[in-house]
């Protein structure tokens, strides 16, 4: 018996990275998949992934910044395999900036994807979670748990996540939906990939967040997101979990 056979997931960001990862964990587990993202070509590779290891899987895109598109996907996930037990918010950007060279257009953008995206997808699958008893499982950041240095708009962010996540957890855990966050860290992706700091960082500063351990890939991630979508998280509600390799310790 899988954790999640005859289960639904719909998860964001999964044309690559933890998203990925996730989608094609929680297949393997059993979960009929409901993928979107704004990179077709990337979430068409994963739906094969998933298909190929034996998931029914659905695939579009959805910019996570569109109302209608939120909305138009929820409802289409619920009429193709009729139901949703679990939302994982996985889709993200990154900005890494000095303070006084990011503009509020920047900063906005930042908000916008990572955190009224969340909130927009958590609003329009939540009739349908209090049907299934779901849960939501949403990606913060270490940086929403202490100061990331150049990260004013990405911390802030991933700060109004954890409190978006607490906050679904005490409104909706009496009906029966858990809400809860992993808090990756120094996980080789995209996103950590290449130069993404500024010119004439504070190394020092950076030190903050240098992982401590050895880097790891998305799966660990999604390892964490699988255990707090299924029964085995059951009596988790409201959480944060820290998949850091110990940064924050
Ligand atoms: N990699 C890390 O170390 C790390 C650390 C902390 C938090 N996170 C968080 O984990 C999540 C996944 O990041 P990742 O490392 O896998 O990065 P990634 O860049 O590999 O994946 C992010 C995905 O989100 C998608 N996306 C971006 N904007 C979107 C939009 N408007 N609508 C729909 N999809 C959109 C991208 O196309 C991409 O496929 C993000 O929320 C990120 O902030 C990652």
């Amino acid at each position: 018996m899988n954790r999640f056979d005859g289960k639904v997931a719909f998860i964001t960001g999964a044309a690559a990275g933890i998203g990925r990862a996730t989608a094609i964990r929680l297949g393997s587990e059993g979960a009929s998949l409901y993928l979107v993202d704004v990179a077709v070509e990337g979430l068409e590779e994963t739906a094969k992934l998933c298909g190929a290891g034996g998931a029914e899987v659905e695939a579009a895109f959805c910019d996570i910044t569109s109302e209608d598109e939120v909305h138009g996907a929820i409802q289409a996930c619920v009429g193709r395999f009729g139901r949703l037990d679990t939302l994982c918010n996985i889709a993200g950007i990154l900005l890494l900036d000095h303070f006084d060279k990011i503009t509020p257009d920047q900063f906005r953008r930042v908000l916008e994807v990572n955190l009224v995206g969340a909130f927009m997808l958590s609003q329009a699958a939540m009739p349908h979670l209090l049907k299934s008893k779901g849960s939501i499982v949403n990606t913060s950041s270490t940086s929403a748990l202490a100061g990331m240095p150049y990260g004013a708009a990405y911390g802030t962010s991933k700060g109004g996540v954890s409190a978006l996540t607490r906050t679904l957890a005490v409104e909706f855990g009496k009906q029966g939906v858990r809400c809860n966050a992993v808090n990756p860290g120094s996980i080789k992706t995209a996103m950590m990939g290449g130069d993404r700091l500024p010119k004439n960082v504070d190394g020092q500063l950076l030190m903050r967040v240098m992982s401590i351990g050895p880097p790891r890939g998305p799966e660990v991630v999604a390892a964490t997101i699988a255990m707090l979508a299924s029964e085995d998280g059951i009596h988790i509600n409201g959480e944060e979990i820290r998949v850091d390799g110990g940064t924050l310790a």
